[in-house]
């Protein structure tokens, strides 16, 4: 088993890079420092973080933020000669497929380029330790989209469709290019669809779970029976910490829900889940549905198969969806300062007295 005493977290900030930080602040046996590198774009809030890391708080001395973007090769040489990590978790990426399509520059920009940066200056840095882990974090939209049945497994050819997707399909060809090139030691995981906790309101679920509270449409892309395989935000985590402790150098796992739905029956399961907590009726909110024109190039189904990584490292989910739903609903409606926030700026204003302006990505 592997043992660190600095992590630098990339994107921790962002949705999942938070929780991913609170769980090693909180719940996994690791008691080093942690390093929060993020440029803070639209996505990146570190209120999220707030009771954990402010001063005074008895997480805060493991922890230090350093705002700075990964395609800045000087700023991310600058963090790893001030901090000596001993690993890198990658989370800091653009990471909606929708805004993709809309603009895929800093799509390219971040996730291709700031990866490749992050890569060489870690290869730089450590020369040839072994020691130490580079840890990618990556989607299952790499391999594309399946018919009815079948499973993506490690071994199914990349055939990324969108724009989002072809930039983390190549950043994962960067990390496996630097681990059999110059022997950098790596590690790679390929998730499915998160949701839980602080996740930003462009996203199915909380998008849903906010419209429903304001009586807003509840907006179904296509026919609404595309196929996504959900998990809990804190068992993706569970496993990433397990694959950098335990996980093979070199090699790549799947991580996912073994949880398929078709979105609007998930969605009917997410009415039902936030009227049992705020009394509504389900038939209010279903009259809200509202079928509307389809994402150019939906993948079909996503479905994970990730027995590689249960039967070599015993990795397993912790929560059923009903339960994992019903925290997430909960989290939002015991939230409400969190989300008036960001819906009305005010946490980018926050955030720009604490931090400087909002970050806007130069041209590549
Ligand atoms: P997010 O959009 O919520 O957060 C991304 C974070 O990265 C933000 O804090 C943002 O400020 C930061 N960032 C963006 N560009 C940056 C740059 N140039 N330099 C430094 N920081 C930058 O994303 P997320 O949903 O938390 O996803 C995290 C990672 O997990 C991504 O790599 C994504 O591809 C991958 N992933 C996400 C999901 C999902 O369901 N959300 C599923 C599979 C894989
Ligand atoms: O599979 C992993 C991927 O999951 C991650 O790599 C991405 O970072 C993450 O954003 C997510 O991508 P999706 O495109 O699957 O997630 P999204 O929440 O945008 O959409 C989920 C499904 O719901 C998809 O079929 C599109 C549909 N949808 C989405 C939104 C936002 C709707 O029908 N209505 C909506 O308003």
């Amino acid at each position: 088993m592997r043992a660190f005493k600095t992590i630098l977290v990339t994107g921790g900030a962002g949705f999942i890079g938070c929780n991913f930080i609170r769980y090693l602040l909180t719940k996994a046996d690791f008691d080093g420092m942690i390093v929060n590198l993020d440029a803070l774009t639209y996505a990146g809030n570190l209120e999220s973080l707030a009771d954990l890391t402010a001063p005074g708080t008895p997480t805060a001395a493991r922890y230090s933020f350093e705002r700075a973007d990964i395609c800045n090769r000087a700023a991310v040489k600058a963090i790893f000669a001030k901090y000596q990590p001993d690993a890198v978790v990658h989370f800091a990426a653009e990471s909606h497929v929708d805004r993709s399509i809309h603009g895929p520059e800093a799509f390219i920009r971040t996730n291709v380029m700031g990866t490749f940066t992050l890569l060489d200056v870690a290869r730089n840095a450590w020369k040839d330790r072994t020691d130490v882990l580079f840890h990618h974090v990556s989607t299952d939209e790499v391999y594309g989209s399946l018919g009815e049945t079948g499973y993506f497994t490690e071994e199914t050819p990349y055939d990324p469709r969108s724009p989002y997707s072809a930039s983390k399909a190549s950043s994962d060809h960067l990390v496996m290019a630097y681990h059999h090139t110059f022997g950098l030691p790596v590690t790679l995981t390929n998730c499915s669809n998160n949701y839980g906790p602080y996740q930003f309101p462009e996203k199915l679920i909380p998008v849903m779970i906010l419209n429903m509270l304001e009586g807003k449409p509840l907006p179904v892309y296509g026919d609404g029976k595309n196929i996504r395989d959900w998990l809990y935000v804190e068992d993706h985590n569970s496993a990433v910490w397990t694959v950098m402790l335990n996980g093979r150098i070199g090699e790549k796992y799947n991580i996912g829900g073994e949880n398929e739905w078709e979105n609007i029956k998930l969605l009917k399961e997410l009415i039902a889940a936030v009227a049992k907590q705020t009394g509504e009726s389900p038939a209010e909110y279903e009259k809200l549905i509202s079928y509307v024109k389809d994402r150019p190039g939906h993948d079909r189904r996503y479905a994970i198969d990730c027995s590689k990584l249960k039967k070599e490292l015993g990795w397993k989910q912790s929560v059923t969806f009903n339960q994992g739903l019903d925290h997430t609903v909960g989290w939002y409606l015991g939230n409400p300062n969190w989300i008036e926030r960001i819906q009305s700026g005010a946490y980018r204003e926050w955030m720009e007295k604490n931090y400087g302006e909002r970050y806007e990505l130069p041209p590549v």
